[in-house]
């Protein structure tokens, strides 16, 4: 079976499997998920993955209803029985079951699951759209409540971007599926991973790459004032990777809302991009995000060959 399904300790047929009209993350997107990439029927840098839905889950105040052991107990035995060497494991951990009020409830968390085939994708000339970065305040912790993302996505998608690079009080904070790194002089400024970027575990692993190749990296936002200091663009996930730019446009009629947050006058929220204006172009070459490629892959392949990737 290639996709599996998991619902509260059972696991089930995808088609099957069905959440009850009083889940909390149905009702109020009261849950917080991670995704994990497998190579190899391995799941990669599950150990962080873990960590980090620790952090999310303290900082909802819903109680772990596993170990650590149990997450990789319960990930790896799904792995096996999708019998897919190549897939994405999401997982949600929700505040539970019960009828629909807002303050918590006596109700223990609910853990869903899937398992689906993903052997990454290639973007053809990858571009990607400023647009403001209207999310709550803690975009830190992975929850949910992805609705501005989905909007920003789905925005940078009609106007035939691969994503949405947001933009909050002129500052570029990160994509909205994706973390954003750029290239000037040969080092590296990545938006710290404080409270407003998720802190993705590629880009923690990309550090560590950095790191390990010599690279000076800089921990601080860049202005989108600045895209036109940049030699290089890239974005990471566990979904795509390293993945390197070839332009970032920007809405001329969006152009006021990137440097005020939130914007004074609502912008749509699912904005007509309308005419774009290129604010940074690839000039041909992209070393360091090639460098940073070849270190992933190779760990990637090292991986696959059950040796270890970090320290
Ligand atoms: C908003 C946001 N930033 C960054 C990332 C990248 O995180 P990771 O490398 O853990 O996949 C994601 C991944 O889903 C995301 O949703």
């Amino acid at each position: 079976m290639a996709v599996v399904a998991y619902l509260n300790g059972q696991f089930l047929d995808p088609d099957a499997a069905r959440i009850p009209i009083d889940e909390r993350g149905h009702q109020f997107g009261d849950g917080v998920y991670e995704v994990v990439r497998v190579y190899s029927g391995r799941p990669f840098l599950l150990e962080w993955h873990i960590e980090r839905l620790e952090r999310s889950l303290a900082a909802i105040g819903i109680e772990n209803p596993h170990t650590r052991e149990e997450w990789v107990e319960l990930i790896n035995e799904a792995v096996r029985r999708s019998g897919e060497p190549e897939s994405l494991v999401y997982w949600q951990v929700t505040r539970g079951i019960a009828p629909r009020a807002h303050l918590f409830p006596v109700a223990k968390p609910s853990v869903s699951l899937t398992v689906r085939p993903f052997a990454g994708e290639a973007a053809v000339e990858p571009w990607v759209l400023l647009l403001p970065d209207e999310r709550w305040a803690n975009p830190w912790v992975k929850t949910l409540n992805l609705l501005p993302n989905v909007l920003a996505k789905e925005a940078a998608h009609r106007a035939g971007a691969v994503e949405a690079l947001l933009v909050r009080s002129g500052l570029i904070t990160e994509g909205s599926s994706s973390n954003a790194w750029f290239v000037r002089g040969g080092e590296i400024w990545t938006h710290p991973a404080n409270r407003y970027i998720l802190g993705g575990i590629t880009r923690r692993f990309v550090l560590d790459l950095a790191r390990d190749l010599g690279i000076p990296v800089h921990e601080e936002p860049l202005s989108w004032h600045e895209l036109e200091t940049v030699d290089e663009v890239f974005m990471t996930s566990t979904a795509v990777e390293v993945q390197p730019i070839v332009r970032v446009a920007v809405s001329a009629g969006l152009v006021g809302s990137l440097d005020t947050w939130p914007a004074d006058r609502p912008v749509s929220l699912l904005p007509e991009v309308g005419e774009i204006r290129t604010v940074w172009q690839a000039r041909g070459a992209q070393p360091v995000t090639d460098r940073l490629r070849e270190a992933f892959a190779d760990r990637v392949a090292r991986f696959r060959h059950q040796q270890p990737v970090v320290g």
